[in-house]
């Protein structure tokens, strides 16, 4: 190849067209995605094909255009290795391009500033030595499962930095190759997208084998139901398009009938066309054939180095080959020479590639199956010789390549090492795989102990405790039980206990599960094996818990909690209290300092134990009880805490989206919506599960409609209320979630003035319902169903129509029949109860009372302000004295006190921006003649028309934060930091952000109000 590259090159290039034919449509639907994402829109393009019909380069072109608009290309394939795949190789291919480019430093600064994970994928990004005592792949995981979480982040992080300098252009080739942990991780990015703006993904794959089962067919089905992915079909070329690519590769128009019988036998495949252009004198019987053609007319040493070279699999380095094929460098070049300049294989620095994958898949075809073991066991002899030969994961090309070559013993062996390494990289599903594969080759192997130098249960145990990190729980109970009926209780009840411990957690049955886990402890009763009895006693509680035999679960976490402190295994006391907490409240007189407490020690213990799962429960277990006794903002604290803890683990986005929802909430209950607003367009960025994504609009839709955007309030509302029903038969329905959703529908239709559907509502709920199931959720549906009634009795024209008036008499009776049964429990609720018994009063007025009603009615709405106002919920607190004042001045009694409540309900309700109370105060005080607007005007000007959120971020500008340090500090997006920032700014007419510090302190605008 040397000295004649030039030549070469030109002779080359004739094989191929230097330009692109056709393709404008594919074209053109990239460039819009491209400008969709551009515009901050999240979008990816599924391009599907034939083999050779022209993918990879049409993406290739494409590339060079976003390219030269200054944009950046990443691009990595999967690789076809056996059914497992090479774990993440498409992702190890984008990092070393990334290395290349940036250096090792740089590519670890966008990950933000720690390797992490991601160096398990490339060892090159490492720059430390493992630290001693790190898990060795086949032995327990320190945070079992989250590695693979945090290595997930840390590519969401990566390509959103990326994003952060310019466009960015992911292209992952040929995904009908991609291995389980690929395809986990591209679905992870494509549905995580909203939080990737300026990202393009594209995906390749070959359409004509995604056979009924295939196991890609899955992951494309559930990417297009996202509604930015796109799905764009590679055609073959037209008959008009071929003659194009003929000309171009010819250099000069071909004759009309050349063109033709080129068509009709390439039928368009561009691939083909290619083929056929070198050799046309030839007649092939088959396509397979015509790819072969180029190559047999090859001197025969190169046909047979060309077969070697194709057992490698895409790319084989020099090395490899050489040591393959027992020559010397040089002879392989030599050999390998005509195939360079026939255009069938390429060179790079080190290597060779096949032009084409079909080319690779045809020469190795043409292997005789003899010949082909022979070939494969050359390459894991060669490979075991030497392990840097296969350039990253030997264990998992050996275990291929012994396979292949039917040298079972062998093939166990390097699946064992197989599975540890892909332990290391977290890819579990391929380590199931190569589990899976030992277990299966065992009874061929005589000696496979020794060799791994394990038992066989010891592998079933293994794979039984993956597939649980796999969530696959089936398979996981099915490893466990055969690795069970290979034990010998009596020989190993410590192991026993804990299998059986693990096996009892995954079964359906209460039944089941419960008899499991007695079996394991009546095992571990001899005072031997305490530690696995605490855990099993722990495991026991929860399950028992669950199916709400909580005498029996305390008593058992009781035991467990006086276990565990012996040992002092601290995630078994931290699990151990978290379930006494909530026997505690489930079953005792309500929610005390008792049980937080016990919840605080449990999220203490838990991060001792760094068990992440813990912190995690105990986390939402604790901010939602404080929520509920109106802590809001310990409550909202606790919660911030938890995502920070998962921020620690490298979680905060995936795991720590639920945790938003016990921020949202009590900034909801406080009235710092924007805060709340913020929290939650954060966490629905990224792909929460469905309850939390409902839960979230949930409250999104609660600030909708107190702000009076009525449409944006009905499709949150209704997108939630979807998202619930389709959890509803599940075992996580909750009764909390459908009392709220309700309630939160009622609200939004007496806003929208639909009375006769709030009417109808309200009675479904009722009797739908058991309130006392939760009071919590209960008081506040209480109140929307009073209020309901109460406005279709102020509003004559409803209450007159057919039956109304009647219907709305008979659910206040029922509704009454409720309220009287519910223990209001705490602060929030004590101040529900108000509420409702005002809404009543409201509700059952007429007008023959006289000013006596009202009076009453007066006073209860001041009482419900008061409690409102102690329990620190402007909202509902400004709604009170807003019907207050409403009620003294219809009244004609005290209207110097009416005077100050209309003053302060339009004083919140214009801070809060809740339009309509605003424009109902408003309308009030312009017909009572009562001025309102004073000490509103004079706390815009004090605040220099700041909103308190944008003060929050003006505190930080003054204390020299960048915007990504602003959005971190306050969980936000560094976009959204930037949008405030810059309303800050043209709100003080600053030009800098210094120049906006020093106008705060001028202004004292950051002295506390
Ligand atoms: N539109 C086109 N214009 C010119 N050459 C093409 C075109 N499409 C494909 N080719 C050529 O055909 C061959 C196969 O294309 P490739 O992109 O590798 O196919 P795929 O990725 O779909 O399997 C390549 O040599 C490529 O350069
Ligand atoms: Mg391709």
């Amino acid at each position: 190849m040397l000295g004649s590259n030039g030549m070469l090159e030109d002779m080359a290039s004739r094989l191929t067209s230097p330009a692109l034919i056709g393709r404008r449509a594919q074209l053109a639907d990239l460039e819009t995605a491209f400008a969709a994402v551009g515009r901050g829109e999240p979008a990816t393009v599924l391009l599907g094909g034939e083999a050779g019909v022209g993918k990879s380069r049409l993406t290739a072109e494409f590339a060079g255009h976003v390219r030269a608009e200054g944009g950046r290309v990443l691009t990595g394939g999967c690789l076809e290795l056996g059914a497992e795949g090479l774990p993440f190789a498409p992702f190890t291919a984008v990092l070393r391009e990334l290395v290349r480019e940036a250096g090792a430093p740089g590519v670890i600064e966008l990950l933000g500033g720690r390797a992490g994970e991601a160096a398990r994928l490339l060892p090159d990004l490492c720059t430390t030595e493992p630290e001693p005592g790190e898990p060795a792949g086949n032995g327990t995981d320190v945070y079992p499962g989250e590695g693979r979480g945090r290595l997930f982040e840390q590519m969401l992080t990566l390509l959103e930095q990326l994003s952060e300098r310019g466009p960015v252009v992911l292209v992952i080739e040929d995904l009908h190759w991609a291995d389980r942990s690929t395809r986990d991780l591209v679905f992870f990015l494509v549905s995580n997208q909203r939080a990737l703006p300026g990202v393009l993904i594209i995906g390749t794959f070959r359409s004509d084998e995604l056979h009924r089962t295939h196991p890609v067919r899955p992951l494309l089905a559930e990417l297009s139901r996202l509604s930015w992915v796109q799905r764009a079909e590679v055609p073959r070329l037209t008959r008009g398009e071929t003659g194009e690519l003929l000309a171009a590769i010819a250099g000069q128009q071909q004759d009309p009938a050349r063109v033709d019988s080129v068509f009709a036998r390439s039928e368009g495949n561009p691939l083909f066309v290619e083929e056929l252009l070198c050799c046309d004198d030839m007649l092939p019987e088959s396509l397979r054939d015509l790819v072969l053609i180029r190559a047999q007319r090859l001197p025969e040493v190169t046909q047979n180095a060309l077969r070697v070279a194709s057992a490698a699999g895409e790319r084989a380095g020099h090395a490899l080959l050489s040591a393959v094929s027992r020559q010397g460098d040089d002879d392989v070049a030599q050999a390998l020479r005509p195939a360079v300049e026939a255009n069938v294989l390429v060179a790079d620095t080190d290597g060779y590639a096949f032009r084409h994958a079909l080319i690779r898949e045809a020469m190795y075809e043409d292997l005789l199956p003899g010949e082909r073991g022979r070939v494969h066991a050359r390459y894991a002899e060669a490979i075991a010789a030497d392990p840097s030969l296969a350039a990253g994961r030997a264990a998992i090309q050996l275990a291929h390549h012994w396979y292949a070559a039917h040298d079972l013993g062998n093939a166990l062996a390097s699946a064992w090492q197989a599975a540890a390494e892909a332990n290391q990289v977290f890819a579990y599903a391929e380590q199931l795989a190569m589990l899976a594969k030992v277990s299966e080759l065992w009874d061929k192997v005589p000696d496979a102990a020794q060799r791994i130098g394990t038992s066989h249960d010891r592998v079933l145990e293994k794979a039984g405790r993956v597939a649980h990190l796999l969530h696959e729980d089936e398979p996981s109970r099915a490893f466990t039980s055969a690795a069970l009926r290979e034990i010998d209780p009596k020989a190993d009840p410590g192991r026993t206990a804990s299998l059986l411990e693990l096996r009892g957690k995954l079964r359906p049955e209460t039944q089941d599960a419960v008899a499991d886990l007695r079996e394991a402890l009546s095992l571990v009763a001899d005072g031997q094996h305490e530690r696995e009895r605490a855990s099993v006693l722990a495991s026991l509680a929860t399950r028992l818990l669950k199916s709400n035999a909580t005498a029996e679960a305390r008593a058992a976490a009781l035991q467990a909690l006086e276990l565990a402190e012996q040992t002092g295994d601290l995630a078994t006391q931290a699990s151990a209290l978290s379930t006494l907490a909530a026997v505690g409240h489930v079953d005792g007189p309500g929610i005390s300092d008792v049980e937080l407490d016990m919840l605080a020690r449990a999220r203490s213990l838990a991060i001792q134990a760094d068990d992440y799962h813990l912190v995690l429960n105990a986390s939402v277990s604790e901010s939602h009880l404080l929520e509920g006794l109106g802590e809001h903002e310990r409550a909202a604290q606790v919660a911030r805490d938890g995502i920070a803890e998962a921020a620690r683990y490298g979680l905060a986005r995936t795991e720590g989206t639920f945790l938003a929802i016990n921020v949202a909430e009590p900034l909801y209950a406080l009235g710092r919506w924007d805060e709340a607003i913020e929290v939650i367009e954060r966490a629905l960025n990224l792909s929460a599960p469905p309850r939390t994504r409902a839960c979230l609009q949930g409250l999104a839709g609660a600030i909708a409609t107190a702000r009076g955007e009525l449409a944006k309030a009905d499709s949150l509302l209704s997108s939630a209320v979807q998202l619930f029903s389709g959890l509803r038969g599940r075992a996580y329905s909750h009764v909390e979630d459908q009392l709220a959703a309700d309630q939160l529908r009622l609200e939004l239709f007496t806003a929208q003035g639909r009375h006769q559907e709030a009417l109808a509502l309200a009675q479904d709920s009722a009797h739908r319902h058991d309130l006392q199931a939760s009071p919590r959720y209960g008081w506040p549906l209480l109140v929307a169903a009073a209020r309901a009634v109460a406005e279709i009795a102020v509003t004559p024209a409803v209450a007159r129509a057919d039956g109304s008036a009647d219907a709305a008499g008979e659910l206040l009776g029922a509704l009454d029949a409720e309220a009287g049964k519910l223990r209001p429990e705490g602060p929030v609720q004590r101040a529900h109860q108000l509420t409702y018994t005002a809404e009543v009063l409201r509700a059952r007025y007429a007008p023959a009372e006289g000013p006596s009603g009202l009076t009453e009615q007066a006073a209860a709405w001041e009482q419900a302000a008061a409690a409102w106002e102690q329990a620190r919920e402007p909202y509902p607190q400004a709604a009170a004295l807003f019907r207050a004042a409403e009620a003294a001045l219809v009244s004609g009694g005290n209207k110097d006190a009416a005077v100050t409540w209309l003053r302060r309900a339009a004083e919140i309700s214009g801070d809060l921006g809740a339009r309509p109370l605003v424009g109902a105060v408003a309308l009030l005080a312009r017909r009572a003649g009562i001025r309102t607007d004073g000490a509103a005007t004079a706390q815009h000007v004090a605040t220099s028309g700041l909103t308190p959120r944008e003060r929050d971020v003006l505190r930080l500008i003054a204390a020299g934060m960048s915007n990504a340090r602003i959005a971190s500090e306050l969980f936000i997006s560094p976009k959204t930091a930037s949008v405030h920032v810059s309303n800050i700014m043209s709100k003080l007419g600053a030009a800098s952000r210094g120049e906006a510090a020093a106008t705060a302190h001028k202004l004292r605008l950051l002295d506390p109000l």
